[in-house]
């Protein structure tokens, strides 16, 4: 038994932020952003729109194209590092919001990397036939999270949510996923804050070493390139489309160069949505779904990298 991606949808809010804008918040320009980053613009959530709003958002889009019911989904995974609360998860949030009554439901913590993490656990649920139907989403609010005074961070993230319907297939769909992590690397990227005793306790904002990360995530987008490729007997050639996450257009070059493939086959959406963290991948897959790009039978393959270190990726045929 095969799974395979039956239908996507993703949701940004209504709010664009311009590196324009931002040039009047701290000490920037959208030169030096577009420059070092490729991002023009990102999107911020309303004050009522919180992680399992935005899922909710994009889920139903996704089981529309999908053709599926709130009662065929037999498993929620919801990827996030900006839950609604602590406690309960976002996917029980979420599944409420949906009306869907009685099946698993829980939040995937792995960072950028979560939506190939939760991707990479709902193939192994529906392959062992414990799931038929799976809700697979990420959905991020960095807004919330973010130090608006600190240029180095604050200038590269935004806010949206993207969702997959991963079925029972008699054909194959996901072929392969390989998952990582290096835990020495935590307080390169972190928001190390915590709650005790009813505080705050700690920093609550996004920290990053850039440079650390920077490093990283290129040598390891490359090494998941030839990890993929190998594990399944296949050649450069025969990728379709690249969607890795979308960090720094700087990070996604130099990936498609491993894989020696035009940018043309590269989905790009840093430039207009910036980092969306979990979000990222599910929210470009959409992008290139809605607009034709991508076509039934097409190899694909997701790379990903964030906090933990943790990096991962999927290789599937739509
Ligand atoms: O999702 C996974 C997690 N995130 C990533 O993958 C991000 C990985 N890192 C990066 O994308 C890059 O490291 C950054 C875009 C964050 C930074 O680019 P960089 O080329 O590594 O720049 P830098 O940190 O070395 O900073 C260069 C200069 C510094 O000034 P000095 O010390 O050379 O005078 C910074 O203070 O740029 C300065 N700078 C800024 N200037 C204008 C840092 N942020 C800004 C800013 N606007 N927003």
């Amino acid at each position: 038994m095969y799974s395979r991606i039956a239908g996507c949808g993703s949701y940004l809010p209504e709010k664009i932020l311009t590196n324009h804008d931002l040039e009047a918040m701290v000490d920037t320009s959208d030169e030096w952003i577009f420059k070092r980053t490729g991002i023009r613009q990102r999107h911020i959530a309303a004050e009522n729109e919180n992680a399992s709003e935005l899922a909710f958002q994009a889920s139903k889009k996704a089981m529309h194209a999908a053709h599926v019911a709130p009662s065929d989904i037999d498993l929620i995974i919801v990827a996030t590092s900006t839950p609604d609360m602590i406690f309960p998860s976002t996917a029980c949030i979420l599944q409420a919001k949906l009306g869907i009554k009685n099946c698993p439901a829980f939040d995937m913590q792995a960072v950028c990397s979560g939506f190939v993490y939760a991707l990479a656990t709902a193939d192994l649920f529906v392959r062992s036939g414990k799931s038929r139907c799976a809700l697979v989403v990420g959905t991020e609010v960095y807004s919330r999270i973010l130090d608006w005074t600190d240029r180095g961070t604050c200038v590269l993230f935004g806010d949206g949510a993207g969702a997959v319907i991963v079925k029972t297939s008699k054909t194959q769909g996901i072929i392969s996923t390989h998952l990582h992590a290096d835990g020495s690397y935590h307080k390169d990227l972190a928001v190390p804050g915590s709650i005790s005793g009813g505080k705050v306790t700690g920093n609550p904002h996004v920290v990053m070493e850039g440079n650390t990360v920077f490093k990283f995530a290129v040598k390891v987008m490359s090494e998941m390139v030839d990890e993929a490729l190998t594990a399944n007997n296949l050649k450069k050639s025969d990728v379709s489309w690249l969607i890795p996450h979308q960090a720094n257009i700087r990070i996604i070059q130099a990936a498609a160069k491993k894989l020696g493939l035009g940018m043309d086959r590269v989905v790009v959406t840093v430039d207009r949505h910036a980092n969306t963290s979990a979000a990222s991948i599910p929210l470009a897959l959409d992008d290139a779904v809605q607009d034709g790009r991508i076509k039934k039978g097409e190899l694909i393959l997701m790379e990903a990298v964030g906090g933990g270190f943790t990096w991962g990726s999927v290789l599937l045929r739509w």
